[in-house]
């Protein structure tokens, strides 16, 4: 029997009741995120009234749940099983936003894919991931787990996840389904403030917010999650306009809908619903299949149905599409399918080695002066210190809910290791967070003893993720005062000082980065942290990672992006009544994409072609990069364009590519890249794509900072037609 034709049979037989619980997920209690605790389920999964779960990772418990629903419960409709798998599962990798530092599609599959390997294992058939907000305000914690500043990097990475998470085949028992979250537009939260009230354009929804979420429908994401958050007043879990009209309606999303966690309940409190059962038609009606713990389908929709505010023909479309996705994924088929197999130690080494490759890689080397990295091969004594040097725990960062905090390596213990003939003296000096000062004294003296010193210092991986905005982005605690008599007792010593900075955001410390000689930029690498932050200190890998959001030098900045318009007054130094602060400079502390690495690069020779340009070219760009340090080092080339006169004024820098080369010293590389020239249409001011005729710039350089781009202008021609129509 064909899919649809079991879908059809199946639901010839359901009671109102097992069709509701096909739309319910609940929790099953390995682990909590969210407010909501749900008891046991079994007897509910044994009656059919609930069809999904979620923050289950053990492998017998879910096969013991599935046994329930297969065996006894009446119709044997297996369970769906869900969990946040958003940077790993066992092994973690780095937060989303490191990995982006990649800037490496590959890699981003990669990770996916060993992550979903893993959660497989465990019995889990859907992760919530990946995780696609465009966020250009770093006080919202979440900008850790999503893409970082710029729509086009985040369409690549919806594409990579997307396909890393599922494979090429959703019934492959490693294979899970992608869920692109949060749909859309939550990262413009109000003040940066988690859960607040989003507020901006339809253009900006068009333009920025959109493209991942269509990148990732375009690649076949299985599942969609709207947003908790409202978009000009209308909550997404009861967008139609943005969910049945753009989602399903234009980009042809006929995957599953799956709420946030208590969302649809959550209509109440955003004051659009009296009632349950209002809430439950609300969602019902945007096109929301699956109720993520808020029960309002179960306990609602009986009621809406009633009322006739909600068809059965409504309710029904919702079930088939569940049904389809349990299909699709080979549940009916073998439900026990994942978790099935024991995960084998050499394969587990296997995915230690590549979160350790991947999270050397996604280190930005933000500053290094005076030869302080790499590390002299011959160092005697080192001095490790500051809260982050040994906290295993928070190497994992904020998702970490499957992972083993105690596996994971520090900074001090990937050194010991690195170094083994290298003394290592280590003190935190103080803690993350408490106002106590009391080690400084003895971290300080440390510094007479040692060569270098390495200060690891940062955030508590807690204080990124969800429910973690900040107001102040600078260190918390003591760190800062500590960190200022550690740098100006290592200058009076003459001791490098190099600073390892752990966060799941940008923070704004402009005096770390004057006064330190090196600065790194380590996120949150996972259950590798130590080892490969080493690897990089050490001088075994050489850093290539680049930050994917403009880095702000004060809170005040923000947002900060490169993709901002140039306003009527672009500043102008010479001329007060520009664009600027009166007590801060317009310039971020670095530039999207900026990292140096342990070479030395200069780009020459930028070749463009065609120069005029039609609709249905594809443009050729090449560039020339020399290596001309004295290791060898990775560079990445960012490809930009702008359109400097058009129907509506463009932003200065639109990201259309990157391209990756590595070379010894000394050695000269080519790095080209193409981009179709219909990318360069743009919405006119009905919000309608054109092509409008005249100049765009193309400009390929090291980091979004203008002054560092190579330039060349295209004429963009339109054809005319034979009725005299441009296209
Ligand atoms: C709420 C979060 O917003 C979402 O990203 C996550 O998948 C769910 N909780 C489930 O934990």
């Amino acid at each position: 029997m064909d899919h649809m034709a079991r879908i059809e049979a199946l639901m010839a037989d359901m009671t109102l009741a097992e069709k509701l619980g096909q739309l319910t997920m609940t929790a099953a209690g390995s682990t909590v995120t969210g407010p909501v605790i749900a008891g046991d389920s079994s007897d509910a999964i044994r009656a059919g009234t609930i069809g999904s779960l979620l923050n289950l990772f053990d492998a017998r418990q879910a096969h013991e749940l599935q046994r329930l629903a297969v065996e006894e419960s009446r119709l044997g409709i297996p369970l769906l099983l869900g969990f946040d798998v958003i940077h790993g599962h066992r092994t973690l990798f780095p937060v989303p936003l490191a990995e982006a530092a990649l800037f490496d599609p590959e890699a981003w599959a990669l990770t996916a894919r060993a992550s979903a390997i893993e959660a497989a294992a465990d019995g889990i058939a859907m992760a919530f991931a990946p995780m696609l907000d465009v966020a250009r305000d770093p006080r919202w914690g979440r900008s850790a787990e999503g893409p970082g500043e710029d729509p086009w990097l985040g369409a690549q990475i919806a594409r990579a996840k997307v396909l890393g998470i599922q494979g090429s085949d959703l019934s492959h028992p490693q294979s899970l389904a992608a869920v692109a979250k949060h749909y859309v537009a939550y990262g413009p939260v109000t003040a940066g403030r988690e859960y607040a009230s989003v507020d901006i354009s339809e253009r900006s929804v068009l333009e920025v917010h959109l493209p991942p979420f269509a990148a990732a429908v375009a690649a076949g994401v299985a599942a969609i999650m709207p947003a908790f958050t409202d978009l000009n007043g209308i909550p997404m879990t009861a967008h139609v306009g943005l969910l049945r009209d753009v989602l399903r309606g234009q980009y042809h999303f006929d995957g599953v809908i799956v709420s946030d966690y208590n969302a649809i309940a959550e209509l109440m409190r955003h004051g659009v619903a009296a009632n349950l059962a209002e809430a439950a038609t609300l969602a019902l009606k945007a096109g929301v299949d699956i109720d993520m713990m808020a029960n309002a389908y179960r306990l609602g929709l009986p009621q809406a149905l009633d009322a006739g505010a909600v068809t059965m023909a409504e309710i029904d479309q919702a079930v088939r599409r569940v049904l389809l996705l349990k299909l699709r994924l080979g549940l009916f088929e073998q439900p026990y399918r994942r978790g099935a197999r024991a995960d084998s130690a050499a394969a587990r080494a296997a995915r230690r080695q590549l979160a350790r490759g991947i999270g050397a890689r996604a280190i930005v080397l933000l500053k290094n002066e005076h030869a302080a990295l790499p590390l002299p091969d011959s160092i005697a004594t080192l001095a490790v210190v500051g809260p982050l040097a040994d906290a295993p725990s928070e190497m994992g960062g904020p998702w970490s809910l499957a992972g083993t905090p105690d596996t994971h390596v520090s900074v001090l213990a990937g050194l010991r290791a690195a170094l083994p003939g290298t003394q290592l003296l280590y003190a935190p000096g103080v803690d993350i967070q408490s106002q106590q000062t009391g080690g400084i004294a003895q971290a300080l003296a440390l510094c007479a003893q040692a060569q270098a010193v390495i200060l690891c210092l940062g955030e508590a991986a807690a204080m990124s993720g969800e429910a973690a905005s900040r107001a102040h982005l600078d260190l918390p605690g003591q760190q800062r005062a500590f960190a200022e008599a550690l740098i100006e007792r290592a200058r009076q010593m003459g001791r490098p000082l190099i600073a390892v900075l752990f966060s799941g955001r940008p923070l704004a410390v402009p005096w770390l980065v004057e006064q330190a000689d090196a600065v790194l930029a380590a996120w949150f690498l996972g259950s590798e942290a130590g080892n490969a932050i080493a690897d990089v200190l050490c001088g075994l890998v050489s850093p290539s990672g680049r930050t994917p959001v403009t880095w702000p030098r004060s809170s005040g900045q923000i947002p900060i992006f490169f993709g901002q318009r140039p306003g009527g007054r672009p500043l102008q130094a010479s001329d007060h009544y520009t664009s600027r602060y009166l007590d801060e400079s317009n310039a971020p502390l670095f530039a999207f994409g900026h990292g140096l690495s342990y070479g030395r690069f200069t780009l020459s020779n930028l070749r463009v072609t065609p120069l005029r340009v039609q609709l249905a070219d594809t443009i050729e760009v090449r560039i020339d990069v020399a290596n001309v340090g004295a290791r060898t080092a990775q560079e990445t080339v960012f490809l930009f364009t702008h359109d400097p006169l058009a129907s509506v004024a463009r932003p200065l820098l639109e990201l259309r590519g990157f391209g990756r080369i590595e070379l010894q010293p000394g050695e000269t590389g080519t790095v080209t890249q193409y981009v179709p020239a219909s990318q360069l249409r743009f919405l006119g001011q009905d919000l309608e794509p054109v092509f409008e005729p005249g100049e765009v710039e193309i400009l390929v350089g090291p980091c979004a900072d203008r002054a560092q781009l190579l330039r060349q202008s295209i004429q963009l021609q339109v054809e005319v037609d034979d009725a005299g129509t441009g296209r």
